[in-house]
C-alpha cells in the first residue's frame, strides 16, 4: 500500500499516483461513462444551478436540484448510471478496502470559472467509510476548513493524477475548490478538470 504524500488536517494526499498512462487510460473509460450518462449542471437547493458538471457512475448517482442533495438510482433522464470504471475500483482496492466496493462514483466536470464552495460529504449512512478522490487533468486549488463551518482554513494545488482519501477524522471536513489553473494539464485537449469521488453510500 502506498504512503501519502502528504498529510494535511487529515487528508492523505498521494501525489502523482497516477502516472501519464494511467490517467489516459481512466479518462478513456470515463468517456463510456459520460456518453452513457451525460453530465449536468444541477441545480443546489436555493434555485443556482451550480458550475461544476456532474454525472455518475455505479449503483447511486449524486445529484440535486429543488428538492435538495440525495442519491438517486438512476440518471435524470430515467437510465441506470453506468457501472464505476474497472480502474477506479482498483484504486479504491488498493487505498480503501479490498472486501467493499463504492457505491457511487462522482465525475465532476470543472470548466472555466468553475469552483465549488466549502462543503462537507454528509449524505451518506456510514461515515467510517472514507471517501477516495482522483483528480484528472488541470490543477485545482482544494481548501481544507475544519470539522464546523468556519475558522481557518488551509489549501493545496491537486495536480493530474494526485488521489485524495478523506477518511477518520477528516471524514466530515469542510473542503471545497477555489479555482482551477487552466493550461496546466495536457491529459483532455479541451482543457478543464476532472475530480472523482468514490464513496460507500448504504
Ligand atoms: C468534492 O469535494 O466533491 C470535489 C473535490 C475536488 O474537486 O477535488
Ligand atoms: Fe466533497
Amino acid at each position: 500500500m502506498p504512503e501519502p504524500t502528504i498529510i494535511l488536517r487529515g487528508f492523505h494526499i498521494f501525489k502523482g499516483l497516477l502516472d501519464s498512462p494511467a490517467q489516459a487510460a481512466l479518462l478513456e473509460d470515463l468517456r463510456d461513462v459520460v456518453a452513457r450518462a451525460p453530465l449536468l449542471s444541477p441545480d443546489t437547493p436555493y434555485g443556482k444551478p451550480m458550475s461544476v458538471q456532474m454525472t455518475s457512475a455505479g449503483k447511486y448517482g449524486w445529484y440535486s436540484d429543488h428538492s435538495g442533495y440525495r442519491y438517486a438510482p438512476v440518471h435524470p433522464n430515467g437510465a441506470p448510471w453506468p457501472p464505476i470504471p474497472a480502474k477506479a475500483l482498483s484504486l479504491w482496492r488498493e487505498l480503501v478496502s479490498a472486501d467493499r466496493g463504492p457505491d457511487c462514483c462522482l465525475i465532476n466536470y470543472y470548466g472555466e470559472g468553475a469552483r465549488m464552495g466549502l462543503h462537507r460529504d454528509s449524505d451518506e449512512a456510514d461515515f467510517n467509510w472514507p471517501v477516495l478522490s482522483v483528480s484528472l487533468g488541470n490543477d485545482g486549488l482544494f481548501r481544507i476548513g475544519n470539522r464546523t463551518r468556519g475558522g481557518k482554513t488551509e489549501s493545496i494545488w491537486l495536480n493530474s493524477g494526485d488521489v485524495v482519501v478523506m477518511g477518520g477524522a477528516a471524514r466530515l471536513t469542510y473542503h471545497g475548490v477555489d479555482r482551477i489553473r487552466f493550461g496546466t494539464s495536457k491529459l483532455m485537449p479541451k482543457g478543464g478538470r476532472i475530480n472523482l469521488t468514490l464513496r460507500v453510500v448504504d
